[in-house]
Order: C-alpha cells, then sequence, then structure tokens
C-alpha cells in the first residue's frame, strides 16, 4: 500500500519514536532508505525506561504522547520504534490516528528460520518477552525450535549510559546476556534476537561479550524496507534528509547526549519547555 501524500513532489516526514535512545538504531537504517525526508526522532524520556511500566499505564502514555506529536509535526508515517510500546499499543494507535504506523517487534520468524541448532534466545525488556504478542509469535513462527526468552532489567540503561560517554563495565553487561546461551543434547544456541531497539546499540559489546559466536539479529533493516514499501523509494533528487529530536521531557540534552545524537545526524535545538 502507498500512501496518499500532500504533494508527491514533497519529501516525506516521517517520526520516529522511543522512549529514549534505541530508536536510533532503526532511524538511522530509515535514513539510509530515505535520504531524502524529513525526520522527527522523538523521544519519551520522562517516561523512560518503557520496559517497568504497567500495561494499561503505558497504553495511555503512549497514546497520550502520540497525539500531542502528530499534532505538532503532522508526520506522513510514524515508526514505533521500541519493541515494548509495538508488541503493546499498536493496535491502539492504529484505532485512533489516521497516519500509517510501523512497528518493531521481536523478530522471531527470521531467526527460527535461520537457525541451524534449533536454539533460539529472544533478548528484549522484561515487558517484551512477558508479552501475549510475543508468546503468539514463538507458537506461530518457532518452526521446530527451542526459543528461550531472557527479560533484561539493565540493559537498555546500560546502552543509554555507554552511547552518552558514562563507563558501561564489562561484567554488567555480559550478566544481562549470559541467559541467552543454552545448551542440550549437545547443540548451543546459533541465535539471539534482539527484541529491544537499545541492544543493537551495544553490538560490538555483546559479539565481543558472548561465551562463543551467535548470529545477532537486529530488525532495523527490515523495519526500514517496511517504510519503503509504504511511502515508496527516495526520489533521487538528491534531497538531503534533515532530523530533529524532541523531548517529552522538554529538558533538551545534556553534553554526552547531544553529541551522541549529533553524530546520528540529528539536531536537538528544542525551545526550552517545548515538550513536543
Ligand atoms: N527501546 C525499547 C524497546 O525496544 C525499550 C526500552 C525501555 O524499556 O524503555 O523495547
Amino acid at each position: 500500500m502507498m500512501c496518499s501524500m500532500s504533494s508527491p513532489s514533497a519529501p516525506p516526514a516521517i517520526l520516529v519514536f522511543d522512549s529514549g535512545l534505541g530508536g536510533l538504531t532503526v532511524y538511522r537504517e530509515v535514513v539510509k532508505v530515505r535520504p531524502d525526508a524529513n525526520f522527527i526522532y522523538a523521544l519519551d524520556d520522562a517516561f523512560f525506561p518503557y520496559g517497568r511500566r504497567e500495561e494499561p499505564v503505558l497504553v495511555e502514555r503512549v497514546l497520550d504522547v502520540m497525539d500531542g506529536w502528530l499534532t505538532v509535526h503532522r508526520p506522513d508515517l510514524v515508526v514505533v520504534a521500541c519493541n515494548t510500546a509495538s508488541t503493546l499499543v499498536l493496535p491502539q494507535l492504529r484505532a485512533r490516528f489516521q497516519v500509517p504506523f510501523v512497528g518493531t517487534v521481536p523478530a522471531i520468524k527470521p531467526a527460527c528460520a535461520g537457525s541451524k541448532t534449533k536454539l533460539v534466545s529472544v533478548l528484549g525488556t522484561e515487558a517484551t518477552v512477558s508479552r501475549e504478542y510475543t508468546r503468539a509469535l514463538i507458537r506461530d513462527f518457532a518452526q521446530g525450535c527451542a526459543v528461550t526468552l531472557v527479560g533484561s532489567q539493565r540493559l537498555a540503561e546500560l546502552a543509554e549510559a555507554a552511547l552518552t560517554g558514562e563507563p558501561v563495565s564489562d561484567d554488567a553487561i555480559a550478566a544481562e546476556l549470559a541467559p541467552c546461551f543454552a545448551e542440550a543434547d549437545g547443540a548451543r544456541t546459533d541465535t539471539v534476537v534482539l527484541a529491544c531497539t537499545h541492544y543493537p546499540l551495544l553490538l560490538d559489546r555483546l559479539q565481543k561479550l558472548a561465551p562463543w559466536p551467535v548470529n545477532f539479529i537486529d530488525p532495523a533493516p527490515a523495519i526500514a524496507r517496511r517504510v519503503t514499501d509504504l511511502l515508496g523509494p527516495a526520489d533521487g533528487g538528491g534531497a538531503k534528509a534533515t532530523g530533529r529530536a524532541v523531548f517529552s521531557s522538554g529538558r533538551g540534552p545534556g553534553p554526552g547526549l547531544g553529541a551522541a545524537l549529533a553524530r546520528f545526524g540529528l539536531e536537538t535545538g528544542v525551545p526550552a519547555g517545548a515538550g513536543v
């Protein structure tokens, strides 16, 4: 399905949304396929981390912040770059708002299709791995694999700390990762689904700290392909993407975060008090 745009030649406006910085791992892939678009990277930093929120509270919160951002920014498409939100709130978002939403959900189907040992782990927030949505993906798409669900309490916060230049020890990361590695009947886990968009920010360290090599699955390239399915490819006219980060807290970034966002090509010129 292609979206009808207000002007066929105008570059699309794309809003990429996450509780925090994890959505940057999706944003960087979407920018590659739509380098002509105008991006808003919207963080609900006032409510981070989503993984610790009660489900009814989180549903109301996401609908509320999205309402504010859609009113102000009027995007042509929204990427929900957060598994914790997507596995819970996508139906309500689609029911309430007209704009197309592209979600991010655990990549269980491709992971299980590609596993040779048939031992796959899903590493996400505690909320994502306990969702019925995730359990249903396993029932429908495990394809004979034994799937280990690993809920991490701290990895999203560790990823934010590392990205903004704070020291994060190998031990802290390794402790969150270790339960993903299983052995059964002489076989070992060969595939780990990164089911939280924060975790690919730590990919180098995850690879280094893994007890044995595995295939870490980052869903971001597939999400970017879905965006081009809906919006079409870049028009090739040489227009350059613009990107701006907006914070639900209205606080704006400190120096570490500002520098991190700049590395992703995002400006942070948020007027004081403007939470949208
Ligand atoms: N980045 C989010 C995800 O993909 C979660 C982080 C949080 O707990 O807020 O699930």
